[in-house]
């Protein structure tokens, strides 16, 4: 009888440990209003992107490359990392709205197109601090690029659309550009 009772309180304290650790549970299901779920906004932002590949000031650098990639009809396997300013005009002087940092990748034999991956850091007072995330195919001579909005942070979180890029400025010699932006973010 003793062993018996021994082995119930084994039991319940079992049990008391399985329900503990069911109190912290691994996932919960919340309710939509948590974060105004059906109330998305719909943001449109349009800014000019700078790559500054040339000169001391330059803010797109080459970090890494193949070695086809000096042999390769599209430089295949170079890596650049870049923190390219963004500015509501096309002039670097205008009104700058933040910064683009990430790093792009020549990553097809046949045509000039680049691995794109970056993130925005806005600094415009409504989005101070917040940020997108874009990782996307960019084959540069195409006039239009587009690429998928895979996330963001802070006003952005949810973050879901697309990015539509345009060449508006490409200087041949030192590879300097000048890239129009139009985003389209779904967000809460
Ligand atoms: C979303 O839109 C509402 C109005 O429709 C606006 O009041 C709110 O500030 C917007 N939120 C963001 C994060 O832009
Ligand atoms: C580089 O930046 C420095 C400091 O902002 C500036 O004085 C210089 O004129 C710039 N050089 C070029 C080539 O833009
Ligand atoms: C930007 O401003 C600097 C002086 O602040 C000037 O030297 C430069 O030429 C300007 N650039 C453009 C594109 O207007
Ligand atoms: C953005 O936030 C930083 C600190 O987080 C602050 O220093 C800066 O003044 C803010 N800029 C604007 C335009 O609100
Ligand atoms: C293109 O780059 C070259 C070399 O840096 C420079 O001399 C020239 O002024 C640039 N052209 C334009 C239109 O900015």
């Amino acid at each position: 009888m003793a062993s018996n009772l021994r082995f119930t309180t084994f039991i319940g304290i079992l049990l008391a440990i399985l329900l503990v650790g069911k109190s912290q549970p691994f996932s919960t299901s919340l309710p939509p209003s948590t974060f105004r779920l059906g109330r998305q906004n719909l943001t449109r932002l349009h800014f000019f992107f700078h790559d500054v590949v040339g000169g001391p000031n330059a803010t797109a650098i080459r970090v890494a490359e193949a070695p086809v990639t000096n042999t390769s009809p599209t430089a295949f396997g170079f890596v650049a990392i870049n923190d390219n300013l963004l500015t509501v005009g096309p002039d670097p002087n205008s009104t700058r709205v933040g910064r683009s940092q990430g790093m792009y990748a020549s990553a097809d034999f046949d045509e000039m197109s680049f691995m794109l991956v970056q993130n925005y850091v806005f600094e415009d007072e409504r989005f101070n601090g917040s940020t997108l995330s874009i990782l996307g195919r960019n084959p540069i001579l195409s006039s239009v690029r587009e690429f998928p909005v895979v996330g963001g942070t802070g006003v952005f979180r949810f973050a879901s659309g697309y990015a539509e890029a345009r060449t508006y400025f490409f200087n041949a010699t030192n590879g300097d550009a000048i890239v129009e932006y139009n985003v389209y973010v779904l967000h809460y």
